[in-house]
């Protein structure tokens, strides 16, 4: 049975807006949504969720998690674990490509250090430490995923144009994490299936400064991007887990 058929309870990871936000929106009404518990970084960005918590005050619950500082993420966990003992879906669709002066290089000459390490730190590391603190609420019989979105940018053997240096790495990087995750979870958490999602260029914050050579069937709303991607997700095995999907349910390549 797909998780999304059972009665379950939800964590979005990087719901303040964009697809995470649009996440939120998708699976809030439905009736077998138990719980959905998001986070958020700073409520400046993160109005339009609060005010659906508001809306939904048995339903959506806002936690507040910055990834890069790991206490965060554990006490995050140790919130939830008061209040449930098992997680079906989480979903962690945090990422950055642009971040004030931190802007998606040209060329090696725009590469710097400080930059890429800010890259590894959103974009790879919160999503494994996810998963070491997450393990715990994964550990029952029933069927759950655990979903990161990455990038096509982020496909090794899909790079042609090369630049971006420091997003490319840090989503390859997430997608070798959550293989190696996919590997251990397999023994420890076997009912748990994982896997790295490219959602398609989507209208977003972060996509907005690029957007102007995409051609207009090319970039999704983020209701059609949601859709697409909980399509994919209803439809995964347990054979599935370690792989890196496309939108339209595709393999990509490493
Ligand atoms: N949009 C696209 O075309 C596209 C294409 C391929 C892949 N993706 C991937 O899709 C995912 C979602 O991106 P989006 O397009 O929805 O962008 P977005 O609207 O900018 O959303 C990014 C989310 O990540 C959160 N975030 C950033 N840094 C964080 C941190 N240190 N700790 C916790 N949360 C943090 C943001 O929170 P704040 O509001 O606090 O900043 C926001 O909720 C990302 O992984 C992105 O790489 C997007």
């Amino acid at each position: 049975m797909s998780v999304l058929k059972q009665v379950n309870n939800i964590l979005i990871v990087g719901a303040s807006q964009g697809i995470g936000l649009g996440f939120v929106k998708k699976l809030l009404p439905r009736e077998n949504t138990a719980r959905i518990y998001a986070t958020y970084r700073h409520p400046q960005s993160a109005s339009e969720l609060i005010k659906l918590a508001d809306e939904y005050p048995q339903k959506l619950i806002c936690l507040a998690m910055d990834v890069t500082e790991e206490k965060q993420i554990s006490t995050c966990v140790e919130q939830l674990s008061v209040q449930i003992d098992k997680l079906h879906l989480v979903i962690n669709c945090v990422g950055i490509l642009h971040e004030g002066s931190l802007q998606p290089e040209k060329s090696l000459r725009q590469v710097n250090p400080e930059h890429l390490l800010r890259y590894f730190q959103v974009n790879s590391i919160g999503a494994v430490l996810l998963a070491k603190h997450l393990l715990p609420l994964f550990r029952h019989p029933d069927k759950s995923i655990f979903a990161s979105i990455s990038a096509k940018l982020g496909s090794i053997g899909d790079n042609q144009l090369g630049g971006w240096y420091g997003y490319r790495a840090s989503k390859a990087a997430l997608n070798m994490l959550m293989r190696n995750v996919a590997i251990e979870y397999g023994r420890s958490s076997p009912n748990t299936v994982v896997v790295t999602l490219h959602p398609g260029t989507t209208d977003t914050r972060l996509s907005q400064p690029f957007q102007k050579n995409v051609p207009q069937e090319k970039l999704f709303s983020v209701e059609r991007t949601v859709t697409q991607l909980l399509t994919v997700i209803e439809k995964l095995q347990p054979h599935d887990s370690g792989q890196f999907f496309s939108w339209d349910g595709s393999r990509l390549p490493w």
